[in-house]
């Protein structure tokens, strides 16, 4: 494992994670890449640090890696209600020569825009020329060997029409597609911790098709004994600490911050179990869930908990996804659309679910 350092803090592990990206950046654009994987587990993390430190040679002043063009576009927060706000947070017309110099955009939101020429972005927006079709040429005419652009919280484009008619999400893969395995372009990394919009993607046959899939999931157990290791934990809690949390980093992290406040470790780790079988209980009420439903999802829990997952029949009974979409929505299963492999979101969930007592 190697430690890295990334915006003054520790980055914990990722090796494989960072080589495969770097290993498929280097080939020839076929395929869309979609990352996927439990709420939290780090993908935004992971994909801020290839590329602000692996594919930028000096990422404050812009200064890419040679022959490199990168987007990085995170829909989170940017409160894209509308195909017009859409085109308003990430296409920007482009600057005439002489006002330059007037404002300089942070690294982050520099790297987060597409420009185009003010006269054509004009076009785009009074729906005379194809916003999608634009960024193509604009692509087309960029000098670099390796381009490439990531959206991170695709889900946030579900539901948006361009004209009332023609979806934004639709039209938006179609580009995708074309950028990659049609004109090998650009390459094309999606992200999100949405697993039924996963599967959703996944059950599509052609996107199936065009698309690779790639798992960035919470730290194995030999990662976390050696993370744990270096900073002073003895074996016998390292294993407790496990037990509790798994490889969920930003949980072991709190840990690391608040076992003081506690008696013990073991103090510390009951009250987060506490917590989190609360949450599921406070779920049962809100949600209000027919009897059947909760009888479906203690069911799930009781195979999570005798066999370390449940894993859902081929045939994907209706009524049993259905209960585990609404408690993946809620973040509390975790379901793997590619295995059909349902678990706790992260490990401390299934800790409340033991005080379940099923
Ligand atoms: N490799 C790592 N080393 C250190 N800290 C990390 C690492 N990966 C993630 N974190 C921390 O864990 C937290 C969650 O990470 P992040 O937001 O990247 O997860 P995510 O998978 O993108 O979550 P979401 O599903 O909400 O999009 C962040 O606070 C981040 O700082
Ligand atoms: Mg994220």
């Amino acid at each position: 494992m190697q430690t890295r350092i990334f915006r003054n803090k520790k980055l914990i592990d990722r090796d494989k994670e960072i080589n495969f990206f770097l290993d498929w950046f280097n080939q020839l654009p076929e395929l869309i890449l979609w990352v996927y994987g439990p709420k939290s587990s780090g993908k935004t993390t992971l994909i801020e640090y290839v590329v602000e430190k692996e594919l930028f040679e000096d990422f404050e002043n812009l200064k890419p890696k040679k022959g490199y063009w990168v987007r990085y576009v995170n829909l989170r927060g940017k409160l894209i209600t509308s195909y017009d706000s859409f085109l308003e947070s990430f296409i920007k017309p482009k600057k005439e020569k002489e006002e330059k110099k007037t404002k300089s955009l942070s690294a982050k939101v520099s790297v987060s825009i597409l420009q185009i020429e003010a006269k054509l972005l004009k076009e785009v927006k009074t729906r005379e020329k194809d916003l999608f079709d634009v960024i193509i040429s604009e692509i087309e005419n960029i000098e670099a060997e390796h381009k490439i652009l990531i959206i991170d919280e695709i889900q946030t484009l579900e539901d948006i029409y361009i004209n009332g008619d023609r979806e934004l999400l639709k039209e938006f893969l179609n580009f995708c597609v074309s950028l990659t395995k049609e004109t090998h372009l650009s390459h094309v990394v999606i992200l999100s911790s949405n697993t039924v919009f996963i599967d959703r993607i996944y059950n599509d046959a052609k996107l199936k098709k065009t698309s690779k899939f790639f798992k960035v999931d919470h730290l194995d157990k030999s990662i976390v004994v050696e993370w744990l290791s270096s900073e002073g934990y003895t074996e016998e809690e390292i294993n407790l600490i496990y037990d509790y949390l798994g490889g969920c980093i930003p949980d072991i992290q709190r840990m690391m911050m608040l076992k003081d406040k506690y008696k013990s470790i073991k103090e510390y780790l009951e009250h987060r179990a506490f917590l989190a079988y609360s949450q599921i209980v406070m779920f049962y009420h809100q949600g209000k869930f027919p009897k059947e439903e909760i009888e479906i999802f203690e069911n799930i829990c009781k195979e999570i908990l005798n066999n370390g997952s449940f894993v859902l029949s081929k045939d994907r009974d209706s009524k049993y996804l259905e209960v585990i979409s609404k408690w993946a929505e809620k973040e509390i299963l975790f379901f793997d659309p590619l295995t059909l492999e349902v678990k706790g979101n992260s490990r401390i969930y299934e800790k409340g679910m033991e005080k379940l007592e099923l």
